[in-house]
């Protein structure tokens, strides 16, 4: 047989790390079926939102990278969607293999479509009802193109029900006959993948004098919470008040939205606490390994990414989520993790809430480690299904 050829498509730090668990996957199983290219969009380019990633998590070498960097929406995914297109053109994949809700998926996901090229989405389903996020709008577009869906939990399953995908239907599967698979997180895989590399590895406790325990992490990315002075004001007024209130310090690796808008969207107040208070401490953004090493030993997480609250879920941490919704419902759903939104008083009260009864339930909710095999055999297959796997 000819192998499979992908075509996978990255360019957000998020993206690049849930990359890891399929090309781990097919390195360790299918190195003989399926042939992987990579193409780097550029999205994300500094060095510790890139590059760190690739030889730490054994990540191929892009064989592309189209080094698109930031810009508005639009001529961001254009770009992109015109070096995709090409790249698509000349090699001919049977499939493109697309991650999550960035700009890098919604341009993957408008290039292959148009030029027929069958697309997988891995992370479908996920829905946080809320279109004035550019990430709800990038997931429903590429949904609702692609052949093969794979949702990581059962409420991006029954989403994608809800919207119409069909449930019992036969392959071939095809853009016009979508075939959506409950399987699990690669996110979840990848976390039990690095925990003990992590936990062997990494530094990050010694270089900032921090322990298990004494220390609260975060992490603020998400554009209405930087971009609206408002928002960015009260989290960060919540912060410094729940420092004042323990005895822990709050790690927060920053990301570089934030660390370009802190000086302009923070009152001069609370800006000049910020820098003065030694138990906050802005750091750089960290590697994954790092990143997990904070995950095990903080005592509870407040944050608004997706990627960091299913890893406080992993690590059976409390996590305070700053967003008015999360699509990660089922953690919220058996109390592990709380939505405020950027609301001072509920971000104080639910610290405090947390520190006093911490969660104790975390049931399995993400598979069981091997979602990226599976992704494999069913891409295998959909296109060859004579190998009979
Ligand atoms: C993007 C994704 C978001 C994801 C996040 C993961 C979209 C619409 N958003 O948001 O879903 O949660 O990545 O981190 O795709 N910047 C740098 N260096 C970099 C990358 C970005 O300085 O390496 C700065 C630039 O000022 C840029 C800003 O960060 O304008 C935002 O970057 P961008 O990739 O547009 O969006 P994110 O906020 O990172
Ligand atoms: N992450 C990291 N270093 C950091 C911050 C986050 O390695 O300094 C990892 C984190 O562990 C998770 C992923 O990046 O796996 C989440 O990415 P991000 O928060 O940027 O995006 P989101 O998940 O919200 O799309």
């Amino acid at each position: 047989m000819i192998p499979l050829k992908i075509v996978t498509i990255i360019g957000a730090r998020p993206q690049i790390i849930k990359a890891a668990a399929l090309s781990r996957a097919i390195r360790k199983y299918y190195s003989a079926l399926i042939s992987e290219i990579i193409v780097h969009t550029g999205q994300h380019y500094d060095e510790n939102m890139s590059e760190v990633f690739f030889q730490e998590l054994s990540i191929p070498k892009p064989d592309y990278n189209l080094g698109v960097g930031s810009a508005g929406h639009g001529v961001q995914t254009a770009r992109m969607i015109e070096g995709i297109e090409k790249i698509l053109i000349n090699e001919k994949p049977d499939y493109i293999v697309l991650y999550g809700d960035t700009n890098s998926t919604l341009a993957g996901a408008v290039a292959a479509s148009k030029i027929h090229i069958p697309i997988v989405h891995i992370e479908a389903g996920l829905r946080s009802f809320n279109k004035s996020m550019p990430e709800e709008i990038n997931r429903i577009l590429c949904d609702h193109c692609s052949t093969l869906l794979f949702a990581p939990t059962p409420t991006g399953y029954l989403n994608l029900m809800k919207e119409g995908f069909p449930e019992n239907n036969q392959p071939p599967y095809t853009a016009d006959n979508p075939k959506v698979f409950h399987c699990g997180d690669v996110m979840y895989d990848n976390s039990l993948h690095f925990a003990g590399l992590a936990a062997e590895q990494s530094d990050i406790l010694r270089q900032y004098q921090l322990t298990e325990g004494n220390f609260i992490l975060s992490t603020i990315h998400r554009d209405n919470n930087t971009d609206q002075p408002q928002r960015l004001n009260s989290i960060f007024r919540a912060l410094l008040e729940i420092i004042r209130l323990s005895d822990k310090a709050i790690v927060l690796p920053l990301h570089p939205r934030t660390s370009k808008l802190l000086e302009t969207n923070l009152e001069n107040k609370v800006l000049s606490n910020v820098k003065c208070e030694p138990r906050l401490k802005l750091i750089p953004p960290v590697s994954f390994l790092d990143m997990i090493r904070l995950e095990q030993q903080a005592a509870m997480i407040i944050t608004d990414s997706g990627g960091v609250q299913k890893e406080a879920f992993f690590f059976r941490k409390p996590c305070i989520i700053l967003r008015s919704e999360t699509e990660w419902k089922e953690i919220v759903d058996v109390g592990a993790a709380t939505i405020v939104n950027a609301d001072y008083e509920a971000i104080v009260a639910s610290w405090r809430r947390f520190s006093s009864t911490p969660p104790t339930d975390f049931p399995s909710i993400f598979g069981d480690g091997e979602a990226a095999r599976f992704i494999c055999e069913q891409m295998l297959l959909n296109a060859h299904p004579e190998i009979g796997i």
